[in-house]
């Protein structure tokens, strides 16, 4: 079964222990938390300062299912499943700041409340991820004893970012999930479902988190601007929602550095600051690249680099978005193409940024002259 969808939640990942799972602390957050009993002025002040500190990622999380924007089919399924108690082992997978940590941290939440540290152990990338700890952590959770009421019968163990697990690590994980099914779930998440080996794969509902609409990423967008007191123009939202591409938590971090550098967040200060290339950067780049010669071509994009601080890898990005709506025959376009991606995988390997520069106008001046 696939699925699409968004979402949610709140809290640092953690590690647990069958005996010690720290959860997402629920103390780390939001008002309803101040009615907590016994805690003194000071703790709740330090609390609230705590809360206003942090990365608005994070002080942003979604804390609830209902906190999510958009995925509402997989939030739907997964509500049906739980209320018919026919959870089955999932797999999260798609972009990164969709929500798919958010999705089961939610869902833990919703269903073990202030259980969750005894009930959830959530392993990320930031832990060994090699068949040790499958044989140690995960398998010591899974046939742990209950010693206390609950009123869900099963354990969850959740496999963040799981991608950078070792295949002998998911082999093994094979057996484990089958023999402690009874007590425990899975959630595996990832960005590439690609590296969970299929035997993994089969054994869970796999729901795919695809990148964040625009729409519902604006109201949030607009509701956090207003809570912050931040000064956005409409340019400025515009080029966030552009440069966030459905990802909620660059949409965030972009939103947050540039306000701490200007009054006024608008489209060049936005920028300017992230060091993307503009549209009018990228229109003067191909009118240089289609038409100048090579030296003057290679010297214009140097300076303009240099002036705005861009890099070469960004500027393939946008020049492919661009060239695609550009008037050029198939055939040079498709050479073009080719060569772009050339220098991506180039860059992405480490090749000097001049040469590839270099090897682009390159390829321009070869299609041109042919
Ligand atoms: N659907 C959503 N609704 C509301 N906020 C969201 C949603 N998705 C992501 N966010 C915001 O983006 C941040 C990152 O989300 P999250 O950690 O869930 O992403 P992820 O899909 O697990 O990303 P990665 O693949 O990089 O681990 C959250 O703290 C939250 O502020
Ligand atoms: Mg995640």
């Amino acid at each position: 079964m696939d699925v699409d969808m968004n979402t949610t939640t709140n809290a640092t990942a953690t590690n647990a222990t069958a005996t010690n799972a720290t959860a997402t602390p629920a103390t780390t957050s939001n008002n309803t938390d101040n009615a907590v009993v016994g805690k003194s002025q000071f703790q709740l002040d330090l609390e609230k300062r705590q809360f206003d500190s942090l990365p608005w990622v994070e002080k942003y999380r979604p804390k609830s299912i209902d906190d999510l924007i958009a995925h509402e089919d997989i939030t739907a399924t997964i509500n049906k499943l739980i209320s018919n108690n026919t959870l089955p082992h999932l797999l999260f997978y798609g972009p990164p700041g969709t929500g798919k940590t958010s999705t089961i941290q939610a869902i833990a939440r919703k269903l073990y409340g202030d259980n969750y540290s005894r009930m959830v152990l959530e392993l990320n990338a930031s832990d060994d991820r090699g068949i040790d700890v499958v044989r140690d952590q995960i398998k010591t959770f899974a046939s742990s004893m209950f010693f206390f009421k609950t009123s869900v019968p099963y354990k969850l163990i959740i496999l963040d970012e799981a991608d950078s697990m070792t295949n002998i690590a998911q082999t093994a994980l094979r057996r484990v999930i089958e023999k402690y099914t009874k007590t425990t779930r899975f959630c595996i998440v990832c960005n590439y479902v690609i590296k969970i080996i299929p035997a993994l794969q089969s054994r869970c509902t796999r729901f795919r988190f695809g990148p964040l609409p625009t729409a519902p990423t604006e109201v949030r967008l607009k509701e956090i601007i207003e809570k912050e007191k931040v000064n956005v123009t409409k340019d400025g939202l515009e080029s966030i929602l552009v440069l966030g591409e459905g990802d909620m938590r660059k949409c965030l971090n972009i939103l947050q550095s540039v306000s701490m550098t200007s009054k006024v967040i608008d489209k060049e200060s936005i920028y300017r600051c992230t060091g993307y290339p503009m549209q009018e950067d990228i229109a003067l780049m191909v009118d240089w690249l289609l038409n100048e010669e090579y030296a003057s071509a290679y010297k214009n994009i140097i300076d303009l680099k240099k002036k705005k601080g861009l890099s070469l890898t960004d500027i393939i990005k946008d020049l492919q978005i661009f060239l695609v709506q550009v008037d050029l025959d198939n055939k040079t376009m498709c050479r073009i193409l080719k060569d772009l991606s050339d220098v991506e995988y180039n860059l992405a390997t480490g090749a000097n940024e001049k040469l590839q520069l270099g090897f682009l106008i390159g390829s321009f001046q070869l299609v041109r002259d042919d």
